[in-house]
């Protein structure tokens, strides 16, 4: 008589009706790669049930029949439901997927654990799934010597790879790519591979990331298990924007570095590199067009040639992230003078850039102009923040010429704002612009604004009530260089508070955590990143119903994720305590 207990765990998306599981809609769920494994469950537990919607607990009720259905010999089905896994020990997937279902069996990573991709449509020219395959081999052997005798293991608890169908032979990596997937890993059998089925490559990659975080190393068999097993995983995300911000003027960031920090995001499913690239203090960037530009770089050694951007964007495309490249304007642009100082409007009052000149405009074009050669992605970042005007008015030249047009100081920001839209938008950008735009003249921007809101709550609701899309990143909550938010805030932080009107809420295309330079280079913004970040990530991913209303109640989890980063190599700082803290004491990654 076996004793082997069937645990079910539902983590539902109430508000994804398209996207929940078929139980929800048919009276059987449809669970293909079940049909193997469910024969051996031998179990008398009582149903439990915690105090969630009926639709869950109904959801519960089809899959327990199921499980009788199927088993046969099973006198009950036992249906736990729990929500963030903190009922359960050993459910450390982050961010949380929509809908886990999963058993208590193992299977072990075959020695020669490989990718197999009959069926599917996409032919990987490019290499990226084959790439992306390799990559998890390395994250979830973590660097151990695998010299496990497979000779002692059940030949029918092998897993012998993955079997990954993409439906869309594109993989052009935009704005709203489909990130969703489904991941099933069977129980046993003869020749078992894990599936991941999605309709574009990128959801394959997430569907990856998600099966590493179920593989372990045993110190004993030297193997690489997979626990709880069968697994079967729908998973989507809530937001097609999930942005993590660095800042290449304030601290120079060399090459490694930045590809590092775009692996890092790949394992919270972060998916858009906003590269704030210039500023006041430095210009680090080639501009072909205005090759002296990056005279304003800090030394000649802290610089990005053209090419090695056109590097960066390939990196993050192949890994499923997009850049969004930002240059500030008409404020933060002091460096843009040290090649070409006829932008400043004098030697000594030299930002914001000179609104009176068409040089400027010029210079503005130039930039985009390389810009949309080399960054793809369907939006550019224009700035506009913090723009303080009284060198326009300072300078007598500029004091004339707004006179002659009859401008006032915030009427000559305006222009500067719009006529920089025009411009990126006649190279074929929507823009982006932080949210003062919208503050002070949110009726005259580009309906193909997108205000990023930065300053605080309660703007995202003025922006959508406008009909204008927007990007929540407040700084109170998401700005990783305010030590003292702590990662319980970065989790709370809601992008919909507030929103309640379906239309509007689609206009929230997502949010962004801001890592500003001033106190971080190389040698700390892995630390300061990491693990707050990640408590963003969960929140713009996972449904907003599988979101935890204490964050107490993933700290668990949280700290697991924290420790697996450690051991990839990611510097991510213990998660007591505020930002890129030291650990207090000794003690085990799991509980700091
Ligand atoms: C693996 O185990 C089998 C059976 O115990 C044994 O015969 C064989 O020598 C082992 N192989 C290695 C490389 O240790
Ligand atoms: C590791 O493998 C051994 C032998 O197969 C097993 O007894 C043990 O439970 C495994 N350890 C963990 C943590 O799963
Ligand atoms: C604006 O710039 C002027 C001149 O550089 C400076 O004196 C002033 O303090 C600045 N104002 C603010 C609010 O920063
Ligand atoms: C949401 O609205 C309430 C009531 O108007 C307000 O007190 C609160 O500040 C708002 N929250 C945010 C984050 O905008």
């Amino acid at each position: 008589m076996e004793n082997i207990l069937h645990i079910q765990i539902f983590m539902i998306s109430l508000n994804n009706p398209h996207f929940l599981p078929s139980s929800l809609t048919s009276p059987l769920p449809h669970l293909p790669h079940y049909s193997n494994s469910l024969s051996c469950y031998n179990v008398i537990l009582p149903l439990i049930f915690l105090p969630f919607s009926s639709r869950v607990v109904k959801h519960c009720f089809s899959s327990s029949s199921l499980s009788i259905f199927m088993m046969g010999k099973v006198v009950k089905s036992f249906c736990f439901l729990v929500f963030f896994g903190v009922l359960v020990e050993g459910l450390n997937i982050w961010p949380m997927p929509n809908s886990v279902n999963y058993g208590h069996q193992i299977m072990y990573l075959s020695n020669d654990f490989a990718l197999k991709t009959d069926g599917s449509k996409y032919n990987d020219a490019s290499g990226i799934l084959k790439d992306a395959f390799s990559r998890l081999l390395d994250v979830i052997e973590v660097d151990h010597v695998i010299d496990s005798n497979f000779s002692h293991f059940d030949p029918i608890a092998i897993l012998h790879g993955i079997h990954v169908i993409v439906w869309s032979q594109s993989d052009e990596l935009q704005y709203g790519v489909d990130e969703s997937y489904k991941l099933s890993i069977p129980s046993h059998g003869t020749q078992v591979y894990a599936h991941i089925e999605a309709q574009t490559v990128y959801g394959v990659l997430h569907g990856l990331q998600t099966f590493s975080q179920l593989c372990r190393f045993n110190f004993t068999n030297r193997a690489i298990e997979v626990h709880q097993v069968p697994w079967y995983i729908i998973d989507q995300p809530r937001f097609f924007y999930r942005g993590l911000l660095i800042d290449t003027s304030r601290h120079y960031l060399p090459l490694p570095i930045i590809k590092n920090i775009i692996d890092s995001m790949t394992y919270a499913k972060l998916n858009v590199l906003h590269w704030h690239i210039v500023d006041t203090q430095s210009f680090p960037l080639e501009i072909p067009s205005f090759p002296k530009l990056w005279n304003g770089a800090y030394s000649i050694s802290e610089r990005y040639t053209m090419a090695d951007a056109a590097e960066i964007v390939s990196y993050a495309q192949r890994r499923g992230i997009s850049v969004l490249a930002e240059i500030d304007v008409p404020g933060h642009a002091l460096s843009w003078g040290t090649g070409y100082p006829s932008l400043w409007p004098s030697k000594d009052c030299q930002q914001p850039l000179d609104v009176s000149k068409e040089f400027t405009f010029k210079v503005i074009d130039g930039i985009l102009s390389d810009f949309s050669k080399t960054f793809k992605y369907r939006f550019v970042h224009l700035g506009g923040d913090e723009v303080n005007t009284s060198c326009w008015t300072e300078t007598p030249r500029i004091r004339k010429w707004l006179r002659q047009h009859g401008l006032d100081t915030s009427g000559a920001y305006q222009y500067f704002v719009l006529r920089a839209q025009k411009i990126a938008l006649s190279h074929g950008y929507e823009i982006i612009n932080w949210e003062e735009t919208f503050n002070d003249f949110g009726s005259k921007l580009s309906r193909k604004t997108v205000v990023h809101n930065w300053l605080g709550g309660g703007v995202a609701e003025k922006v959508v009530a406008a009909g204008l899309r927007c990007i929540v990143s407040n700084q109170d909550k998401w700005y990783l260089d305010h030590l003292d938010a702590p990662w319980e805030g970065f989790y709370m932080n809601e992008p919909l508070t507030n929103i309640t009107n379906h239309q509007q809420q689609k206009l929230i295309l997502g949010g962004e955590v801001c890592m500003w330079g001033e106190h971080i280079d190389a040698s700390d913004i892995e630390q300061t990143i990491w693990p707050r970040a990640a408590a963003a990530a969960e929140r713009l991913w996972s449904a907003y119903d599988n979101l935890a209303k204490d964050p107490s109640q993933v700290f668990g989890r949280l700290a697991h994720f924290r420790c697996l980063l450690n051991q990839r190599g990611v510097a991510a700082a213990p998660l007591v305590g505020p930002g890129r803290v030291a650990p207090e004491e000794p003690g085990s990654c799991y509980k700091q």
